[in-house]
């Protein structure tokens, strides 16, 4: 797949939260399929540098063949955005004016089948965003205690059913591994039943609980944030984009303490969490969860 899948959410709220002038350093920490980032580098010509930061190496090779008409504007590099500063250090790439993390799956790496991450495509039970991450949740469904797995779906998927599910793959994975999407699926589904009525897929939480642990992303948020905050120039900008309410809260958090220390070095861009207008959820059913934080660096 050379052209990406991803359609770049809350595109104008971002590039007009941002606050680009031409010749800004910039950096995407999630480039995916580079849209988002095209959009960067056009509000930043004819001069403006973009550092593209993404875990997954196709998102790299994707992003890549996107820019390309961007090149000597342009540095990639795969990996993990815990590494923002690391690698802003070392490219000699800071203090940055406006940083851009748009969290989560893309649409590249769903449609996959070969990553696991889809309920309704058969794939191994992998879900790992990248090849430099070890676990994987095939080990997690295989082998963690019960009682963990009850916690990450409770934790990470707010799944109400999570005990009855983390019940269902113990017992089943005592007959057999269980080694793929669809059999995972299936014993979800067997588990707790499509009880209620459900909009989504029963195993749809159970799903995303285990790519947020098996990717340790809440960790990983907690971690990049306060490093992202040390690159910004002042008057710098950082825009977040979520798509899980534990994410969210996390970033709001993080962004409301610092506004409100004592000695603040960051302000709210935005009192209020900005949300994707209805015919944005219309024509893209992956954004109707999306929220969208801003702060600037006093
Ligand atoms: C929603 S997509 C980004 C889409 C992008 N803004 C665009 O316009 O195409 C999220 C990306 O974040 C990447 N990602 C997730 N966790 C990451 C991490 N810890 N470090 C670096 N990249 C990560 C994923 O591999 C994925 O490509």
């Amino acid at each position: 797949m050379d052209e990406s899948l991803q359609i770049p959410v809350m595109l104008e709220e971002v590039i007009s939260g941002l606050n680009l002038t031409p010749g800004a350093l910039v950096i995407d920490a999630t480039i995916g399929g580079g849209g988002h980032a095209e959009a960067i580098l056009t509000a930043t010509a004819p001069q403006g540098k973009l550092l593209g930061l993404d875990w997954d190496k196709d998102a790299i090779t994707r992003s890549g063949n996107r820019l390309a008409a961007y090149q000597d504007r342009v540095v990639l590099k795969q990996a993990n955005y815990t590494e923002t500063k690391t690698i802003a250090y070392e490219q000699r790439f800071y203090p940055v004016s406006a940083l851009l993390l748009d969290l989560g799956l893309s649409r590249d790496q769903l449609k996959d089948g070969a990553r696991g991450f889809a309920i309704q495509t058969e794939g191994p039970l992998d879900m790992r965003f990248s090849d430099q991450v070890s676990l994987t949740a095939k080990e997690i469904v295989n082998t963690w205690p019960e009682k963990s797995l009850e916690q990450i779906f409770t934790e990470f998927g707010e799944e109400r059913h999570a005990a009855r599910a983390a019940q269902a793959i113990a017992a089943a994975r005592k007959l057999a591994p269980i080694n793929t999407t669809r059999e995972l699926a299936d014993v979800v589904v067997r588990g707790v039943g499509r009880r209620g009525r459900y909009h989504i897929h029963p195993a749809t939480r159970i799903f995303q609980a285990l790519r947020i642990a098996t990717n340790r992303e809440f960790e990983n948020i907690k971690q990049a944030l306060p490093e992202m905050v040390s690159l910004l120039a002042p008057g710098g900008r950082i825009a977040v984009l979520t798509f899980h309410s534990l994410e969210d809260r996390i970033v709001k958090f993080f962004f409301r303490d610092l506004a409100r220390a004592e000695h603040p070095t960051i302000a709210l861009v935005n009192k209020k969490v900005i949300k994707p207008g209805r015919p944005e959820v219309l024509g893209n059913k992956a954004s109707r969860s999306a929220k969208l934080r801003i702060i600037e660096k006093l």
